[in-house]
């Protein structure tokens, strides 16, 4: 059960003192009754909860598409750095956001944000295969051998085995600018992967996750809801 004002806050539809005022201005309705506080219980579950004779879906937790500029650190919280929770807006704020997955505190782009640990993992469990596409800028030109040897897949000297990456071009002319798509997530795979063919990863950035892509609208540092059914097109498999 949850109180009504904390309901609509959770659903982003307004603060909880905004919840207050919709409430005394019987704008909000439970089961087809005008409510009558705010603080009343309701169960998200089962409650058909509406504004201005409106259902609210009702999503359990959050996701959040954000831009990640560089700089800012992929974590929860830290001393020494600003983190992509602290960016956040004030209305997305909620307790238990994390990051799904880690960019590098200089690589920029699509960055998913939740309070939902069953999907965080199973987006990043190397067994789903969701395919990360990234962009890297390289300080000189792939070679056709270095591409070969990371479409195979390679083993780094410490052991360290990467599954085979998918490799393009953003234009052939121009082979410092990389398409590079991975299944896993290993730390710092991208540049470790290029590092192994002798190029060192200048700037780096991931535009696509699954099959859910860089909303193009979002500027550094800019975050908006992912909707349903984006949320299901990161796992809808992913044909490059
Ligand atoms: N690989 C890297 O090396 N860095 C990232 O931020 C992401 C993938």
């Amino acid at each position: 059960m949850m109180r009504l004002d904390k309901f609509l806050s959770s659903q982003n539809i307004c603060s909880r003192k905004e919840a207050a005022k919709l409430v005394r201005e019987k704008r909000v309705a439970v089961n087809g009754v005008i409510a009558a506080r705010s603080d009343m219980k309701t169960d998200p579950e089962r409650d058909i909860i509406e504004v201005d004779g409106e259902a609210v879906a009702y999503r359990k937790y959050l996701y959040i598409m954000m831009n990640k500029p560089q700089g800012v650190l992929s974590a929860s919280s830290d001393r020494s750095a600003p983190t992509v929770i602290d960016l956040l807006p004030d209305d997305l704020k909620r307790r238990g956001l994390f990051p799904a997955g880690r960019l590098d505190k200089d690589t920029t782009g699509l960055l998913i944000i939740t309070d939902d640990g069953d999907f965080a993992h199973k987006m990043l469990a190397p067994k789903s295969e969701v395919y990360k596409l990234y962009r890297a800028q390289l300080d000189k030109p792939l070679s056709d051998k270095g591409k070969a040897s990371l479409e195979t897949g390679v083993t780094l000297a410490d052991g360290t085995r990467f599954r085979p990456a998918r490799i393009s071009f953003n234009n052939e002319n121009d082979r410092t600018d990389v398409f590079a798509e991975i299944s896993e997530g290993k730390y710092h795979e991208i540049k470790r992967m290029f590092a192994f063919v002798g190029c060192e990863v200048e700037k780096l950035q991931r535009i696509r996750v699954g099959n859910l892509s860089l909303d193009e609208n979002l500027l550094p540092g800019e975050v908006r809801l992912i909707s349903e059914k984006e949320l299901k097109s990161i796992f809808s498999g992913h044909n490059s």
